[in-house]
């Protein structure tokens, strides 16, 4: 199936227009209700079959498709490497295409190699939605921050968002990058030069080299996870030593000249990027962030599935 508005798949906001995103998060407004009711589903994916094949670890990305598939009446798969072929040598293709000959419609993946969504999409003909590859895009997880900052501010033209700490090997970092300024924000990012990719400010956006000029210029801090396990030793001296120079903590905030909304895709290293108290505290949104992954995810299913933004009103059922 390739969709009118998207085409077949969605790999990354890379590729997206500004009014392929404005779509995706008009039609994941209608959706959230659906999450609110006693009986949370409807029949708009009856007879859709949808596997999600995820590579490496995942919580709110893999539990957030399921529900938004459950939640759209699909019948779902999940496959995980440990457990599967895939233990066994299988290749990602050869996964793919055998699940396929089982007659599926699309298949969300989360791999750890830049790029394996858009292999395994040049080679299947079921929808590819890219649930994070490596450290290229993570496109679900940039919409749901977009829909969350758009819910608190009203806009994103002209919003001020910083994303702090270990960009360089952040997939979010790069969605939201793409996503925010396709929408008219401005994007600073902040963190350690070890932690920041060459040649960023190419993206278009402004680099602040101590996160006190972050917090004096932001609207919104997205905060990433430090993500030890895709490090080599030597990138940062100590966990210690990071969170005294970058972690976002209450005192740094007490000295913003506004109230800053405060953001993290999750898992958070607590103590590390973020204290506890700022990510507990009033202006954190980051459990509002995975509530609205569940509508962003229902939306993206839809408008996949051939689902026409002028009835997704009417597709609540
Ligand atoms: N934000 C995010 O991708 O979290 P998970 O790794 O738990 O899916």
């Amino acid at each position: 199936m390739k969709s009118p508005d998207l085409g077949k798949d969605l790999l990354g906001l890379e590729e997206l227009s500004t009014a392929q995103i404005q779509l995706l998060l008009d039609t994941a407004e209608p959706f959230k209700e659906i999450s609110l009711r006693a009986i949370k589903k409807v029949p708009t994916l009856r007879g859709a079959t949808i596997v999600n094949l995820f590579f490496e670890a995942s919580t709110r990305t893999r539990i957030s498709f399921e529900f938004a598939e459950k939640r759209l009446s699909a019948d779902t798969v999940n496959v995980a490497s440990s457990g599967s072929s895939v233990a066994k040598g299988e290749t990602l293709v050869d996964t793919a295409r055998n699940l396929e000959a089982m007659k599926i419609d699309m298949v969300v993946v989360r791999h750890g190699s830049s790029g394996a969504a858009r292999f395994l999409a040049q080679r299947i003909e079921s929808n590819v939605i890219n649930a994070g590859d490596g450290m290229h895009e993570h496109p679900t997880q940039g919409l749901l921050d977009l829909l969350t900052l758009r819910d608190h501010f009203g806009r994103l033209d002209g919003l001020r968002v910083c994303i702090c700490g270990d960009v360089l090997h952040s997939r979010v970092a790069r969605s939201n990058i793409w996503g925010l300024r396709k929408m008219g924000a401005e994007v600073a990012i902040c963190g350690p030069r070890s932690l920041l990719p060459n040649a960023v400010e190419a993206l278009g956006v402004t680099v602040f080299r101590r996160i006190e000029e972050a917090i004096e210029w932001a609207d919104a801090l997205n905060i990433l996870r430090l993500q030890l396990e895709r490090m080599q030793a030597g990138y940062i001296p100590s966990l210690r030593e990071y969170n005294r120079v970058f972690g976002v903590t209450r005192e740094k905030l007490e000295r913003a000249p506004r109230d800053i909304l405060i953001m993290h895709p999750g898992p958070m290293n607590r103590g590390v990027e973020i204290d506890s108290d700022v990510a507990d505290g009033p202006h954190s949104v980051i459990l509002d962030q995975v509530t609205n992954g569940v509508a962003v995810r229902m939306a993206v299913l839809y408008l996949l599935a051939g689902g026409s933004p002028a009835l997704a009103e009417a597709a609540k059922g």
